[in-house]
């Protein structure tokens, strides 16, 4: 039995200060006296968080261990504050059967983080979805061309995979963005459309406009059961970022408009953003520096999320419970995550204690991902994790700033 003390927990919505008691599960919350012997671990005053939960990472290994493998994923979800992730099938081999989905576990549960992984859908593997169901996370089907090229654009493929996914229960994160984008609306409504139609319960990834947002709001006012998700990289740059710095923020769904921006703050803030997710997609900078044209969708993100999204708090630009609900409650939820998602009696005892004073730059050698780089490179933030653990396990502590 370990015990934290001196920390300000986050339980039911506030910071509470009280000790807590945990094997791999939270045993008890307060000076319960049947664990008092326990030595404890005093945290001084720091602020104690459930295990953040990123449903939307991209950890390659295989033929793109160059890039990122589970190891090195995994070490960045954790000195993150990361201690669950979800992973999409857009890898190589992609995700697409029961022998790549168990190939890929393999390597996923011998690195440290726990995981779910999304099952890949195309043309040609719709009749595994019954087979596949019980074992991924939720489906991924992308609606345009992006890494790793597991476009669908075959209507009748469509009808047929939204069936089939409603069929088994699961959730069906899009990539909407089609070729000759218009806008984010326009990409987004022909899934609105078959989710209306066959009941699938959809996972919006990436979400970055007004437009966007308001028409999903306004599909799930009408009775549709969806998900928003959108990524820090939306909340801190622009297309005029991506203007001045080229290659380097070129990303799929591209960034937009200084007043999307402050929208999806806003949105957030507002509680009608549901998950926060880093879309952690790992490319060399040999990769990124090529001519834009040639130069990889994708940044990684997976350890920078929580440090810019406390340091917002810091900023008051979102409140700590709120980054909370949309960083692990709300992911655990929706992605069927039991025993994750808040510090509670009988939940795992997946834990971070942040230093919400630390105050850091992004730094390339402080970086645990494989792929070197951040696009928040020099970001000054206030707010950094210092210790995670997950069930029980104590994986990683920050060095003496
Ligand atoms: O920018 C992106 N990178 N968008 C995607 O849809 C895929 C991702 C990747 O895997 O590199
Ligand atoms: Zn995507
Ligand atoms: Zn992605």
């Amino acid at each position: 039995m370990q015990r934290l003390s001196g920390g300000r927990v986050f339980i039911a919505g506030e910071l509470q200060e009280a000790d807590l008691f945990f094997d791999e599960q939270i045993r008890a919350i307060g000076s319960d006296p049947e664990f008092d012997a326990a030595e404890p671990l005093d945290v001084g005053g720091k602020i104690v968080l459930p295990g953040l939960i990123d449903v939307h990472v991209h950890f390659r290994d295989f033929r793109q261990a160059y890039q990122e493998t589970w190891a090195s994923g995994a070490r960045a979800a954790l000195q993150g504050g990361v201690t669950t992730v979800l992973e999409m099938p857009n890898s190589d081999p992609p995700t697409l059967t029961l022998k790549t989905l168990r190939a890929k576990r393999a390597r996923a549960e011998a690195a440290g983080v726990r995981f779910g992984l999304y099952g890949g859908l195309t043309e040609n593997n719709i009749e595994l979805i019954p087979l596949l169901a019980p074992e991924v996370a939720a489906f991924k089907l992308y609606l345009g061309q992006t890494t790793g090229g597991l476009i669908v654009s075959d209507p009748g493929a469509l009808r047929e995979m939204f069936a089939a996914v409603a069929e088994s229960g699961k959730l069906l994160a899009v990539h909407a963005q089609r070729p000759q984008s218009r806008s984010e609306a326009a990409d987004l409504e022909p899934a609105l459309e078959l989710s209306d139609r066959y009941h699938t319960r959809l996972h919006l990834c990436h979400c970055r406009t007004r437009e966007g947002i308001e028409l999903a709001l306004e599909a799930r006012r009408d009775g549709l059961d969806l998900s928003i998700e959108t990524c820090p990289h939306y909340l801190h740059f622009t297309q005029q970022d991506f203007q001045q710095q080229g290659a380097l923020l070129k990303v799929n769904p591209p960034l937009a408009s200084a007043a999307d921006r402050e929208y999806l703050w806003d949105a957030l803030a507002k509680g009608q953003i549901d998950i926060l997710a880093s879309d952690h997609a790992p490319h060399t900078l040999e990769e990124k520096a090529q001519a834009l044209e040639r130069a990889p969708y994708g940044l990684p993100g997976v350890e920078t999320t929580l440090p810019l999204m406390l340091d917002a708090v810091s900023k008051e630009k979102l409140t700590l419970a709120r980054l909370v609900e949309v960083f692990s409650t709300n992911p655990a939820r929706r992605f069927g995550l039991e025993g994750q998602g808040q510090i509670a009696v009988g939940h795992d005892a997946d834990l971070v204690v942040v230093d919400p004073t630390r105050r850091q730059t992004v730094a390339p050698e402080r970086l645990a991902s494989k792929c070197g780089w951040s696009p928040f490179e020099g970001f000054e933030l206030t707010g950094w994790p210092i210790r995670t653990w997950v069930r029980g396990r104590l994986s990683y502590a920050a060095p003496a700033p």
